[in-house]
């Protein structure tokens, strides 16, 4: 399959007409979020969802978010909806944030990998709710990467992982949050936060004041457990070099790494000239939204570098640093080495 380039900086409306007449005849389109960019489909097509899992290599029983451009799309998505989605979708809306409600009957069912609940955001970013307007679609979209690699933060890193497997990306600038959304599951007695993102859980607390944080944000499950988020049971944005998560701080980070050989690091601006081995930095420790923005693409970076082992310096798990963290745990497959 060739994959249509769709310029949305130089070409914009082009770019939003083609995109959601593809995605009008059940195609499948990239597009730029304001976390990370999406591969799209329609969420009432059985058929175009299915399309998705292929390109992606995704697990079926993996649920997909899905996208609307305003709260008044609500109903068509779910059913049943509490007073405090309402509330959240005030506070949050549009941003980087998802909530898990029980399943509308008019969304495919492949989209809730056979759960009786449904994922749904309202993004900021103008490509997609403009796609959505125009196409008069609710979009399925889980982050256009091949699953388990990092999550793509630019139309580069879609075109890397599925070029040829998709009918179009729409090319926009790279992704201004970095990481995904929050997702919080308003199903069962508490409110529980099951994926960190830019919207933080002393900022979900003002509205959900009895907000649980699911055990997976920060621990690996234990053999037999269920994922609250299916999502969270794969290994997931991992590189192929061996990657170990480091605790610590910079002095200890510095010395630590500079006493190992055939290894890199994954650093803060702040260590960077006193690392004498292949570096990269990801932002100042003091500054978690350039950490959230760049984390992605450095862990796609790694593997070029050519070393055996990298040892990332974990960020402080406070505010948007907390999904940070929950994202390089992961890669590092809860490798974790506290100095
Ligand atoms: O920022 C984002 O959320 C991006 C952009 C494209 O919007 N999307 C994204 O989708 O990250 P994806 O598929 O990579 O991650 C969706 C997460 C998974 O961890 C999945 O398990 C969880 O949301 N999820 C989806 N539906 C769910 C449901 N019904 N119950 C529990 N978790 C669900
Ligand atoms: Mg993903």
């Amino acid at each position: 399959m060739k994959t249509l380039k769709l310029d949305a900086i130089n070409d914009y409306e082009n770019a939003v007409n083609i995109a959601s007449e593809i995605l009008v005849s059940g195609g499948i389109v990239a597009v730029p979020t304001e976390t990370v960019y999406g591969l799209a489909a329609s969420a009432f097509s059985d058929d175009a969802i299915r399309s998705v899992f292929t390109a992606k290599g995704r697990p079926q029983d993996n649920p997909l978010i899905v996208h609307i451009a305003s709260t008044s799309m609500l109903g068509d998505i779910a059913k049943d909806i509490p007073e405090v989605a309402y509330e959240c979708a005030k506070a949050f809306w549009p941003g980087p944030f998802t909530m898990v409600l029980p399943k509308g009957d008019k969304i495919a069912d492949s989209v809730s990998g056979g759960l009786q609940t449904v994922a749904v955001r309202f993004p900021s970013e103008k490509t997609i709710c403009d796609i959505i307007i125009k196409s008069g679609l609710p979009l399925a979209a889980p982050s256009a990467n091949t699953s388990g690699k990092p999550s793509p933060t630019s139309a580069s890193h879609v075109i890397d992982d599925l070029d040829g497997k998709i009918d179009a990306v729409v090319i926009g600038g790279d992704c201004a949050v970095g990481v995904e959304s929050t997702v919080v599951s308003l199903i069962g007695e508490s409110p529980r936060l099951l994926r960190p993102g830019a919207v933080t859980p002393q900022q979900l607390r003002k509205v959900l004041p009895n907000l649980v944080i699911d055990d997976a944000v920060l621990e690996q499950l234990k053999d037999g457990q269920t994922a609250a988020s299916p999502g969270m049971k794969y290994k997931h944005y991992a590189p192929r070099t061996n990657a170990i998560l480091v605790e610590g701080c910079s002095n200890s980070f510095v010395k630590f790494v500079n006493e190992k050989t055939d290894c890199a690091a994954i650093c803060f601006e702040e260590e960077y000239y006193n690392i004498l081995v292949p570096k990269i930095s990801y932002g100042s420790k003091r500054d978690e939204f350039t950490l959230a923005q760049k984390v992605f693409s450095v862990l796609r970076d790694i593997d070029d570098l050519g070393v055996k082992e990298v040892y990332i310096h974990a960020p402080s798990k406070d505010g948007v640093g907390l999904a940070v963290y929950n994202r390089l745990i992961r890669a590092c497959g809860f490798n974790v080495v506290t100095l």
